[in-house]
């Protein structure tokens, strides 16, 4: 049993303590917010035994894993942690503070690990004493039920660090993959595509939102692009991607489109506010047909984007094809890793359609990734 401090007592922090408690580890949260932290106990508490009701979880286990969180009221008690996860609000200036504080408080050998979704690792442990100690742990919401893990590694965390990371989220029944701490990590930064490029799909008047989205459900996605960011809220959808286009020195790849833009500035959030790509007013829309040929030239054009990044990201060795491939799929429920399916699909496939897209639009936002132009000419694989 490991003692686990989390600093930030809201969604995130509540369900990653929720997490760790369940796996049996003794868990203090704090929060700046007075009354947080205990009111993060209490949700922990109605959702364990919504967990019992439905027959998912002892009484027992249930009661066991509430005994095990506990409301603190700062950094200053978590003194004799082995492991602190910092969920706070995703500001480096806060986010450094914290360290600072974490760093006085906490014993020499306690890691210190990050939830932050968009903010580099090695600048949240800049200027820190021991920033080897300082890690990635980006759980995905909501933490209890998502089973995926990144464990970015800052420029100067110790390998010894980030497997102790990841051997806390295995042994809490999570999926850990590892990767260099660059611009949204690997799901956020593979995924820009299923949303950025139906959008230019839009844009271009080749289909509308309801046919786009017909035809990636088609392809297997779960939701299609516009239902989706329609529920995560356009508003955090924009910044995910600003936040991937800045740091990249906006790179064409990532540049976030006119119409998001637009729809942003109107208000149109998603379902949150009743309107975003689809009007909410009269329910859900209605889901409808689409003709197979465009189903496919929507679907490919989404799809070689996606495989596109995957081999960019491996090509810049930021995580392995195997982690790529897995985040992906638990990251983001996608039907396949987007690595795998270039294989399946083939590389030379691929390469035509992003050649084809290049050639229309040649601002290098179409540009292939060595990987795939290595596998197209050597017959090699994406994956392998
Ligand atoms: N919401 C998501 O989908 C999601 C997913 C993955 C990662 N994240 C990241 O997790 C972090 C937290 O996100 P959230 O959605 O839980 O935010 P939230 O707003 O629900 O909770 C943040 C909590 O941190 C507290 N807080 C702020 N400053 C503090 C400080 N200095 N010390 C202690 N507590 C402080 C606030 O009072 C609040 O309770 C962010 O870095 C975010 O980017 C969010």
């Amino acid at each position: 049993m490991s003692v686990v401090g989390v600093v930030g007592a809201g969604a995130m922090g509540g369900g990653i303590a929720q997490v760790a408690a369940v796996a049996g580890e003794e868990v203090q949260v704090c929060d700046a917010q007075p009354g947080a932290a205990a009111a993060a106990t209490e949700r922990i508490a109605a959702q364990l035994q919504r967990e019992v009701d439905k027959g998912r979880m002892t009484p027992d286990a249930s009661a066991a894993a509430r005994a095990g969180v506990q409301a603190v009221d700062g950094v200053a008690e978590l003194a004799g942690s082995d492991l602190v996860i910092e969920a706070v609000v995703e500001s480096l200036g806060v986010k450094r503070d914290l360290f600072k504080e974490l760093e006085r408080a906490c014993r020499d050998d306690a890691v210190l690990a990050t939830n932050t979704s968009t903010l580099s690792v090695t600048d949240i442990a800049d200027g820190l004493e021991h920033p080897e100690r300082v890690c990635g742990m980006h759980f995905f919401n909501p933490a209890p039920l998502m089973r995926l893990v990144e464990v970015p590694v800052g420029a100067l965390t110790s390998d010894e660090v980030a497997d102790q990371v990841g051997g806390w989220a295995e042994l809490w029944g999570k999926t850990a993959v590892r990767c260099a701490s660059t611009p949204g990590f690997i799901v956020n930064r593979v995924a820009r595509p299923y949303y950025g490029e139906a959008q230019r799909i839009l844009e271009e008047g080749v289909a509308d939102c309801a046919h786009i989205d017909a035809a990636m459900t088609a392809a297997g996605f779960r939701m299609g692009p516009f239902a989706l960011a329609d529920l995560i809220g356009n508003d955090i959808n924009l910044a995910s991607a600003t936040s991937v286009w800045e740091q990249t020195d906006e790179d064409p790849r990532y540049e976030p489109t006119r119409a998001q833009r637009d729809l942003v500035a109107r208000g149109d959030l998603g379902r949150k506010t009743g309107r975003g790509w689809y009007d909410y007013a009269a329910g859900a829309p209605a889901p409808v047909e689409v003709d197979a040929d465009l189903a496919r030239a929507v679907s490919e054009r989404v799809n070689a984007m996606l495989v596109n990044e995957a081999a960019a990201l491996a090509d810049r060795g930021e995580a392995t094809p195997d982690d790529i491939d897995t985040a992906m799929r638990l990251g983001t429920n996608y039907p396949f890793g987007p690595l795998a399916y270039g294989d399946v699909w083939g590389a030379p496939r691929v390469l035509d359609v992003l050649t084809a897209l290049h050639d229309r639009h040649p601002t290098g936002r179409y540009r292939p990734a060595e990987r795939l132009v290595r596998a197209a000419a050597t017959g090699g694989r994406l994956h392998g």
